[in-house]
Formats: structure tokens, C-alpha cells, sequence
């Protein structure tokens, strides 16, 4: 169909899994030790689940997990108190609607955005090729629409990603750390060091260049890519993992207006987004 086969509960979309995990997520349990990732869908949750993982345990020869296992708002109780600490859980869902026992045992919390035009064009991908799914086989025009009226799960990007700033903003009492997918692409090294002082895990350099070299996309492809992958053997999650890949799919006219809306529904934010490595930003 045209529309994206969801789940609603408290006027909220969610991915069309079983209500019962979904309903479950305020009141779970969480640890001190425990580093969240939060991250509206195709912002690079994959990505920083697998550093994460490789810097916590202080090496990169690690199973073959899938972060979907680990998405806390999919989780029940007892699947979460099975997982070892220091867990690497993750979310798509509003800061508000993040477990209660957040502001209790306040564990870390990383938080990365990707620039609306990218993340636009891999929903797009992902929703199209997880058919099964959501029952979706609309064109990206189309999609664009959903997008921006935010009829998509985990709701509208604008809104979400205000929210975040806000809390980012105002924070005083969490430990939180704000990344973006483009420095990430543009400085590995950097940004992996940067995590590594916020998990005070302290790693070397020779481990940071490691877990660098073994996360970059084609790597991560071959070792994770068949985890969620079409009859071919194509990866559904592991597309293209480029900034700027936006100017394939928008036409002049949709940026133009996708630029307009942006301006509108982000007014009063100070967030910056790169559209691109090039210095045309
Ligand atoms: P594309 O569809 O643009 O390729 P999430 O993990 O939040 O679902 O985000 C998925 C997006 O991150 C996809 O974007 C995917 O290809 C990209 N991605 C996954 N692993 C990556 C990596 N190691 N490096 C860069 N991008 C990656």
C-alpha cells in the first residue's frame, strides 16, 4: 500500500510488533552500568551500537549480535535482566517516553542525529525493503509526504529531534553525549576516541584504529549484512552508509520545499546539520 502497515498506541506509531513489548517500555528496569543509544530510525544506531560494544569490552573479536535484540521499547523484563553488564540497549522512541527508571539509575546516553535529507531517503529504503513488514511499496515522493507529516514509526523527525535538543539543552542532571552521523563519517578516529572518554573505558589508540577499521561500513556489511537480508543476499539494513546520498533521490523542487518546511518546523532550534563532507554545507 501507500501507507506503512504501524502499530498505535497512546496516539503514538510504533514498528508493527506485538503491543504487549511496546506497552512495556516505561516500566522497565534499567542499571547504572548501562549505555543507552537514542537515535531517530536510520541515524546510525547500527553503527554506534557496534563501536560501543567493542569499546566497553576492550577488544573487536565480539558475536555476531543484531541491536534490533537489544531495542529496549521491543524488550521484556526477564530478555533484559538476561543480557550481562555492561549492556548496550538502544531506542528510537521520545526522550519522554524512555523508561522511568531513566532518572533513577541515570546510565550514560548517547545521542546521534543524521541530517533530515539522509534520513529520509534510508527510511524510505528501509520501510520499501522490509516489505514484509509494513506492507509498503510506494514511491520515495510519496514517502517524502509520510516523512514530513511524521505518519511514520517513532513519529515526526522534527518534533523528536526538538525534544532531544531541548533535553540536551537543559540537561543538568543526565550523562549524555551528542554525536552526528557526518562527523562520525568524517572523523572516525576522533569521534570513537571522543566515546571512548565518555565511556571512561580509556582504550588505545591501536584499539580505537581497530575499532574503527572493523566498523566501517564495508566491514560491517560483511560481518553483519546477512542478519536482515533479502533472497539475494543483499543486506535491508547495510544500504549505502554515505553522507549526501539526498541529491540521488530529491529532485531541485523537493529540496527547495524540504528546505522551506525545515525552516518552519525548526525555527527557534540551533542545531546544524551537514548535507555533505564537501565544503559546500
Ligand atoms: P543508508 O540507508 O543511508 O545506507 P540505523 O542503524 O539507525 O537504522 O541507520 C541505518 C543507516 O546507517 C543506513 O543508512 C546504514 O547503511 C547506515 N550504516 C550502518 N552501518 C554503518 C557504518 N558502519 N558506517 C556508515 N553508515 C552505516
Amino acid at each position: 500500500g501507500k501507507h506503512l502497515r504501524l502499530l498505535e498506541f497512546n496516539g503514538k506509531l510504533y514498528p508493527n510488533f506485538p503491543a504487549e513489548v511496546i506497552t512495556n517500555i516505561k516500566s522497565l528496569e534499567l542499571r547504572e552500568d548501562d549505555v543507552i543509544i537514542s537515535a531517530y530510525p536510520k541515524s546510525g544506531t547500527h553503527w554506534m551500537f557496534e563501536i560501543c560494544r567493542m569499546l566497553l569490552a576492550g577488544r573487536t573479536d565480539l558475536e555476531v549480535i543484531s541491536k534490533v535484540d537489544f531495542m529496549i521499547e521491543l524488550m521484556e523484563q526477564d530478555v533484559l535482566d538476561q543480557a550481562k553488564s555492561p549492556r548496550v540497549l538502544n531506542s528510537h522512541v521520545a526522550f519522554s517516553d524512555l523508561p522511568t527508571d531513566l532518572a533513577v539509575k541515570k546510565p550514560k546516553i548517547i545521542y546521534i542525529r543524521r541530517n533530515p535529507k539522509d534520513v529520509a531517503v534510508s527510511f524510505y529504503n528501509h520501510c520499501y525493503r522490509i516489505s514484509e513488514l509494513y506492507d509498503y511499496k510506494g514511491e520515495y515522493k510519496d514517502f517524502l509526504e509520510l516523512f514530513i507529516n511524521g505518519t511514520v514509526e517513532y513519529n515526526c523527525w522534527y518534533k523528536q529531534v526538538l525534544d532531544w535538543e531541548k533535553v540536551i539543552d537543559n540537561n543538568t542532571e543526565y550523562s549524555i553525549l551528542h554525536l552526528t552521523y557526518e562527523d562520525l563519517k568524517a572523523d572516525p578516529i576522533s569521534e570513537i576516541r571522543k566515546i571512548s572518554d565518555f565511556l571512561q573505558v580509556n582504550r588505545n589508540e591501536e584499539l580505537i584504529q581497530e575499532i574503527c577499521d572493523l566498523c566501517s561500513f564495508s566491514k560491517m556489511e560483511k560481518r553483519k549484512g546477512h542478519i536482515l537480508a533479502d533472497e539475494n543476499g543483499k543486506s535491508k539494513i547495510y544500504r549505502k552508509g554515505e553522507v549526501g546520498d539526498w541529491k540521488n533521490w530529491f529532485t531541485v523542487a523537493q529540496s527547495e520545499r524540504f528546505d522551506r518546511i525545515y525552516r518552519e518546523r525548526m525555527a527557534g532550534s540551533k542545531l546544524k546539520f551537514r548535507y555533505s563532507l564537501e565544503n559546500e554545507d
